[in-house]
C-alpha cells in the first residue's frame, strides 16, 4: 500500500515536472518573451523605429492595443489613416509578416520572416504598453 502512495506520487510529480518542462521548451520556440523582443526590436526595427520620437516610421512606444495610425505625432500614408485595424497579437503577427495582408498600400516595406522572433517582439510591444 505504501509503495502504491509513492509511486503514484512519484507519477503525479513527473507529470506536473513534463508538463513544466514542455510549457518552458514552448515558450522559448514560440517567442513570447519580451526581454528577447528587446533586443530583436534594437536589430530588425530600430533603423525605422524609435520608442519615443519620429524616425522614418512612427514612435512604438503604447502601439499595443491601439488603433493602427493613430500617433499625431506622424504624418501616416492615406492607407494607414483610413485602416481600422487594433494592434494585438493576430494583428502585429500578421504586420510583420506581411504588412500588405493588413493595410494595402501602406508604407512600411519589411517583413520577419522568423515566428519566434515576431512573437518576441509583439511580447516587448505589448510590456511597453502595460497589457
Ligand atoms: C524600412 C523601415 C521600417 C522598418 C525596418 C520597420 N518599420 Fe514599422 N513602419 C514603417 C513605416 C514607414 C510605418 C508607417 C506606415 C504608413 O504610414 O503606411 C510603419 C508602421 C508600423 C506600425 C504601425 C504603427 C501605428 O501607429 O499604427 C507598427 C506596429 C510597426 N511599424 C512595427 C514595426 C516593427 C515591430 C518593426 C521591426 C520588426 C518595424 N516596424 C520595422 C517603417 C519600418
Amino acid at each position: 500500500m505504501q509503495q502504491n502512495w509513492t509511486n503514484l506520487r512519484l507519477r503525479i510529480t513527473l507529470t506536473v515536472l513534463g508538463g513544466v518542462i514542455c510549457a518552458a521548451i514552448a515558450m522559448a520556440s514560440s517567442g513570447k518573451d519580451p526581454d528577447r523582443g528587446r533586443d530583436a526590436f534594437e536589430k530588425r526595427c530600430t533603423g525605422c523605429h524609435a520608442l519615443d520620437r519620429i524616425k522614418i516610421g512612427p514612435p512604438l512606444r503604447g502601439v499595443y492595443g491601439r488603433t493602427a495610425g493613430k500617433d499625431a505625432r506622424f504624418t501616416y500614408s492615406e492607407a494607414m489613416k483610413a485602416a481600422s485595424v487594433t494592434w494585438d497579437e493576430p494583428t502585429l503577427d500578421r504586420w510583420l509578416t506581411d504588412t500588405e495582408s493588413v493595410i494595402p498600400d501602406n508604407d512600411m516595406s519589411f517583413r520577419l520572416n522568423e515566428p519566434a522572433e515576431r512573437a518576441n517582439i509583439i511580447a516587448y510591444l505589448r510590456q511597453l504598453s502595460g497589457k
